[in-house]
């Protein structure tokens, strides 16, 4: 099967620092994928070069099979892949109502029937009409990643890249936006590749996950050896006990 996601020997350089380091990852389709590591290993680095939003210096993203090439990314693209950052607030812009931030991504798209499909991704996100005409500071921060959730499966992509998603959340609401994420994958066949430093919600969300550190991969892991401790690196054992309440150090 054609990995929905293959990244192969991916460096990013800035003057001289490999904030990638010939990283390799390859994700299946409907898988949900896991990066960890500690701050600046590289984990929103590798989402960036994806997107097309960090300079790759070496190696190559291959997207269903099709080899990307350099930084410009299709309209196709984007479509087709889709991210989502940890904070709602800097991603939406303020001055718009909701309507209109959903209503831009089908514009740019060319997508038309945007009364039924603006209803629709705000049911499909539990939010409901009645929040169609309000503005980005007059909603909850899980309501607000609700509508980035919105915005990024209105365009049907296939693959989401989410970083962080949830970590500017408090527990009970992360929980809700998590169940909810999961919820739609499902249903979408979604294929989801998620950066966090909650090593619970990563076991919690996703099958398989690379651990990262200094912009490469150390080791990878599936879920369920990381939440019985098989693990190989000490760093990995590390980051274990510093995510809280994952381990008892
Ligand atoms: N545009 C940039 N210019 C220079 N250095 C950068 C740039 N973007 C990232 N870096 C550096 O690359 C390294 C990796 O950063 P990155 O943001 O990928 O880390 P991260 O794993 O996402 O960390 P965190 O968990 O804190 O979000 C860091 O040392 C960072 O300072
Ligand atoms: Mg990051």
């Amino acid at each position: 099967m054609t990995a929905a996601l293959a990244v192969d020997g991916l460096s990013v350089v800035y003057d001289g620092y490999y904030a990638l380091d010939a990283v390799g990852v390859e994700v299946n389709k409907g898988e949900s994928f896991g990066l960890v590591g500690e701050s600046g290993s590289g984990k929103s680095t590798l989402l960036r070069a994806v997107a097309g939003l960090a300079p790759v210096t070496d190696g190559t993203i291959r997207v269903d099979g099709e080899l990307l090439k350099g930084a410009r990314r299709s309209k196709a693209f984007y479509r087709q892949v889709q991210m989502v950052f940890q904070d709602p607030y800097g991603s939406l812009h303020p001055r718009q109502t909701i309507d209109r931030l959903l209503l831009e991504p089908l514009a740019i798209h060319g997508i038309g029937d945007t009364e039924t499909r603006i209803a629709r991704a705000l049911d499909e996100v539990g939010l409901g009409t009645g929040f169609r005409f309000r503005y980005p500071h007059q909603l909850s921060g899980g309501q607000r990643q609700r509508v980035a959730i919105a915005r990024a499966l209105i365009v049907e992509p296939s693959i989401l890249l989410l970083d962080e998603p949830t970590s500017a959340l408090d527990a009970s609401v992360q929980a809700e936006v998590l169940n909810l994420l999961e919820q739609v994958r499902k249903d979408r066949n979604l294929t989801f590749v998620m950066v966090s430093h909650d090593l619970g919600v990563i076991t919690h969300m996703c099958v398989r996950l690379a651990v990262m550190r200094n912009g490469a991969v150390v080791e990878r892991l599936t879920a369920k050896e990381l939440a019985a401790g098989d693990v190989k690196e000490d760093y990995t054992r590390n980051l274990m006990v510093a995510s809280k309440g994952f381990v008892r150090a």
